[in-house]
């Protein structure tokens, strides 16, 4: 084949290259834009301490949440659905066994950020960052139990109880 070079081929072939050119000019200005939407390193690795008392409320419907004086009846309620949701991975002493033990949990964590946990977990482990660092630590998900809101308030209220014994 005999290679011709027309006019109209190399106009085609200095178009092409001039808008090769512009492209990588726009990707280069691009990558140079300072990214202002990222929060600083310093924050993203914060070392957040599990074990450490939190003022969090966490993330779920539980908000704004008033304690009144133990309710020993709401405890013992709040007692059997523990026996049988809870204690297959918590102990209530401070000893870890599948999840954290529960003991001091109502006084490092507020009653808000308890409920949430209580009642979605899973929501609390992507959003919440204590609850996401205690899954980072434990590996293991806590499961939702399906536990309804009269239920969570009978367990914090036990919990409650084991704390001021
Ligand atoms: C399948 C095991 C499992 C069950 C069942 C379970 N949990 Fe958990 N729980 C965990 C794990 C694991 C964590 C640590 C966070 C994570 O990894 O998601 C946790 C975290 C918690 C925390 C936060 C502890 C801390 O130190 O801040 C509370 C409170 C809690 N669970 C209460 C309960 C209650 C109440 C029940 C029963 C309704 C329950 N859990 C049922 C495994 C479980």
């Amino acid at each position: 084949m005999k290679l011709t070079l027309k006019k109209s081929n190399v106009t085609y072939i200095l178009q092409s290259m001039f808008f090769a050119g512009v492209i990588i000019f726009l990707q280069a200005c691009g990558s140079k834009t300072p990214s202002t939407d990222s929060a600083p390193a310093a924050d993203v690795n914060a070392v957040i301490d599990t074990k450490a008392p939190s003022d969090s409320k966490g993330v779920g419907k539980f908000t704004d949440v008033k304690l009144d004086a133990i309710d020993a009846s709401k405890a013992d309620l709040g007692k059997a659905v523990f026996a049988t949701k809870c204690t297959t991975c918590h102990k209530l002493t401070a000893n870890k066994f599948v999840g954290p033990g529960l003991l001091g949990i109502t006084k490092r964590r507020t009653p808000e950020w308890i409920l949430n946990m209580i009642t979605d977990p899973e929501k609390m482990f992507k959003l919440d960052p204590v609850a996401k660092k205690l899954f980072e630590e434990i590996l293991t998900p806590m499961a939702n139990q399906n536990i309804n809101d009269a239920d969570a308030m009978n367990i914090l209220e036990y919990l409650r109880q084991n704390d001021s014994k």
